[in-house]
């Protein structure tokens, strides 16, 4: 009987043991998708389940809706894959008490965001799409924030349209010297404007927003938890 016993014990063990190991590896697969970058946000198009308002049937690619490695544009970097925007009218925001300089229209770190969240573009057309095909729409869309021609409509609440002066200001050159309600620049700091500004200049979209990272929710650059990301640039 004793050998017996002992067997069953050390195979229990070992069971024991590959629980472990297994618990643990599944711990580590469900915790990929806090790390998961882009893959697990609204801007992977190829999956209803990551992107419910807004998906392409027949899309398996997801970096491919805004880059390409091959006959990327020219015009926006990193190698931009989306159809761009230059020749768009935007309506600037306007306001009395605004005293930096603004430009007529927004800088790239702008347009490569309102290419798709103006509307006027629809999110699949693309320079290269997959295959040999060149230009072109990629897939088919699916989602109640799309048109049928692939474009956002102003049934997503991440509409923005190409009127801006319901957002906040962007193509602005920032200059704290203008306005003592600024912090000044100082070259390098992370606590300060200085990395959330295009090109190292403007504030546009992409001073408060990254696109592959939802970790602070709506794709913000940092937590704004107490306003902290507003906190950056405004003393109040
Ligand atoms: C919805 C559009 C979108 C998708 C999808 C996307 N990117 Fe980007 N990516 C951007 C934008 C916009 C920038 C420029 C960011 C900036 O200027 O602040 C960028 C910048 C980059 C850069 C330059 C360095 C950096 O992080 O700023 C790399 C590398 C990159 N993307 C890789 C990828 C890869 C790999 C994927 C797919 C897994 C991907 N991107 C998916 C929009 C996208
Ligand atoms: C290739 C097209 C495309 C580009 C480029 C793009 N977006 Fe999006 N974005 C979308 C679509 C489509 C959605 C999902 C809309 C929906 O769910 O109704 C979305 C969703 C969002 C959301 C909402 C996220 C949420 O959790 O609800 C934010 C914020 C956003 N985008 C900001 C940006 C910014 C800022 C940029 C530029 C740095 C950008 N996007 C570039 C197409 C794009
Ligand atoms: C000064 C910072 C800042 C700038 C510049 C900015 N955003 Fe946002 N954006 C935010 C914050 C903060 C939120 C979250 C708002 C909330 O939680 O209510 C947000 C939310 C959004 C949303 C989600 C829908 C919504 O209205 O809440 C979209 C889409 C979006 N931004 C796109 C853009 C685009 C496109 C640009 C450039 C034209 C832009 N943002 C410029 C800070 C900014
Ligand atoms: C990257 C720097 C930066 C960040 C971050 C930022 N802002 Fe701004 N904001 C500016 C600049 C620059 C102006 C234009 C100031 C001027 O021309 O005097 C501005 C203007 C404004 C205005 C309009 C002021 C007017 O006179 O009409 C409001 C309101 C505002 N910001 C609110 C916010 C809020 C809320 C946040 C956080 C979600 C935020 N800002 C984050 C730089 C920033």
């Amino acid at each position: 009987m004793w050998p017996k016993t002992r067997e069953v014990e050390r195979e229990l063990r070992q069971m024991k043991r590959q629980t472990r190991i297994i618990m643990v590896l599944v711990t580590l697969v469900m915790a990929v998708p806090a790390l998961g970058g882009v893959v697990d946000t609204k801007h992977n198009f190829t999956s209803p389940t990551a992107s419910p308002n807004a998906y392409f049937f027949g899309t398996r690619q997801v970096c491919v809706f805004c880059h390409a490695v091959h006959n990327a544009s020219t015009t926006y970097s990193p190698l931009w894959n989306h159809e761009t925007n230059g020749a768009t009218p935007y309506t600037m925001y306007t306001s009395d008490t605004m005293d930096m300089v603004q430009s007529a229209s927004p800088h790239e770190g702008s347009l490569i965001c309102l290419s798709c969240h103006d509307g006027t573009i629809a999110v699949n057309s693309l320079n290269n799409v997959p295959g040999p095909e060149g230009a072109g729409n990629y897939g088919a869309p699916g989602g109640s924030g799309l048109d049928a021609s692939g474009r956002l409509t102003s049934s997503s609440h991440a509409f923005v349209g190409t009127d801006l002066r319901d957002d906040h200001p962007v193509g602005i050159l920032y200059d704290a010297n203008r306005d003592p309600a600024f912090h000044p620049k100082t070259g390098s700091s992370a606590s300060y404007p200085d990395k959330l500004l295009d090109q190292g200049l403007y504030v546009e979209c992409n001073s408060c927003h990254n696109p592959h990272d939802n970790t602070y929710t709506n794709f913000l650059t940092e937590s704004n938890a107490s306003s902290a990301l507003c906190l950056r640039c405004h003393i109040q």
